[in-house]
């Protein structure tokens, strides 16, 4: 495992193969090595990144709340200690989240970006007072009810019926991840801003990946941005829900090496 000191927190990354810079930002609450498959595909061409976000995976210390932009800025001090100027981000679902707040802070290092199951607009606040609430059950009770409950959600029905070891690959993840920095990301993701402003204004390439079968960031979420965004290709995966680069490591793989290679 290799370390970065970012913004007073030891940062856990992988950094594996060599070319122009994949910046690649998991989902909550999951960890780097939701990317495992597509490491492996890219790294013959590609220098691939990804880091384990604040507090998540190995990464240490998450505060009482863990805002977007801070993990963001967390991963440009990453890229700095990296010498990594320019890269495309990628982020599934509050790493989306994460790379919009990227491309905000940082509009001059990042080359493309591929935004996968997530969304735009903020919360509303039935949406924030639900996710407060999960944050005190979670401090309360730990991360298994939270296994239990969403995992019927994040994959799709295919992958749960056939392929148990990926169920079981991410109940790991979500079980593994510490009650307490699962509280400060989900608090983060309650305050962060309404990204939806920002979309006129991105001025690189931009793939959305959305699998048909999502139904926490759904195709609708997808179109929204892929409507508003300048320069966007829409790509929606079959037999896919949340977690599409699981249910479909094949045609995610295929889908983001067509946008890299272009
Ligand atoms: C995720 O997968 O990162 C979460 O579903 C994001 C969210 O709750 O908005």
């Amino acid at each position: 495992m290799q370390t970065a000191h970012t913004n007073g927190i030891e940062t856990a990354f992988t950094d594996e193969g060599s070319g122009p810079a994949v910046l690649l930002l998991h989902g909550y609450p999951f960890n780097r090595t939701m990317w495992r498959e597509q490491i492996e595909a890219l790294q013959s061409r590609y220098r691939v990144v990804a880091p384990d976000l604040r507090g998540l995976g190995e990464s240490k210390a998450a505060g009482v709340i863990a805002p977007m932009e801070q993990m963001a800025a967390d991963v440009a001090v990453l890229l700095d200690q990296l010498r990594l100027e320019r890269v495309v981000v990628c982020g599934l679902s509050m790493g989306g989240y994460v790379a919009f707040d990227f491309f905000h802070s940082f509009p001059d290092r990042v080359s493309g970006l591929v935004l996968a199951g997530t969304r735009a607009p903020a919360d509303n606040d039935h949406e924030r007072q639900a996710r407060e609430r999960q944050a005190a059950r979670i401090l309360g009770q730990g991360m298994r009810g939270i296994a239990d409950e969403t995992l019927p959600k994040l994959l799709a029905r295919e992958t749960l019926e056939r392929r148990p070891e990926v169920a079981d690959r991410v109940r790991e993840m979500i079980e593994g991840t510490s009650p307490h920095a699962a509280a400060a990301a989900q608090l983060g993701m309650a305050a962060r801003r309404d990204y939806s402003q920002d979309l006129p204004s991105i001025n690189v390439p931009v793939l959305i990946v959305v699998g048909r079968e999502d139904t926490i960031r759904p195709v609708s979420d997808a179109e929204f941005m892929h409507q508003h965004l300048r320069d966007s290709r829409l790509e929606i995966i079959e037999n896919a829900s949340h977690i599409s680069n699981l249910d479909q490591p094949e045609k995610f793989n295929r889908i983001l090496r067509e946008f890299l290679n272009g």
